[in-house]
């Protein structure tokens, strides 16, 4: 198994303000959410039907999907509201000198 580490996502500079900011990593599409609780990082990809939450519509806390409008919490991932019922995947993050890391 590979051994995990904090790696670089996103200079806190770049993010948009009490918003949600799309980043890539890889291959994975990332959405990195501005909350009231802190910074929050999730699969960008909607956990019931795969739309791009970095489209929904955002509040601070949480991120209802574009396209049926399923709402999660964007600081735990959990589903809030129908047809969401499954998790998002959410990634470890941290600031660290002034970068959005991810632990992966
Ligand atoms: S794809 Fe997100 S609620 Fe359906």
């Amino acid at each position: 198994m590979r051994e995990k580490f904090w790696r670089d996502l996103l200079p806190i500079a770049e993010l948009e303000q009490n918003d949600v900011t799309p980043a890539k990593y890889g291959t994975l599409d990332l959405a990195v959410y501005d909350t009231t609780d802190g910074i929050f990082v999730s699969l960008a990809k909607c956990s019931h039907q795969g739309a791009n939450l970095c489209h929904g519509y955002f509040d601070g806390k949480y991120i209802e999907c574009p396209l049926h409008q399923g709402l999660f919490d964007a600081r735990t991932g959990e589903p809030k509201a129908s047809p969401a019922t499954r998790k998002l995947i959410m990634l470890e993050s941290r600031i660290h000198k002034g970068v959005i890391q991810i632990f992966r």
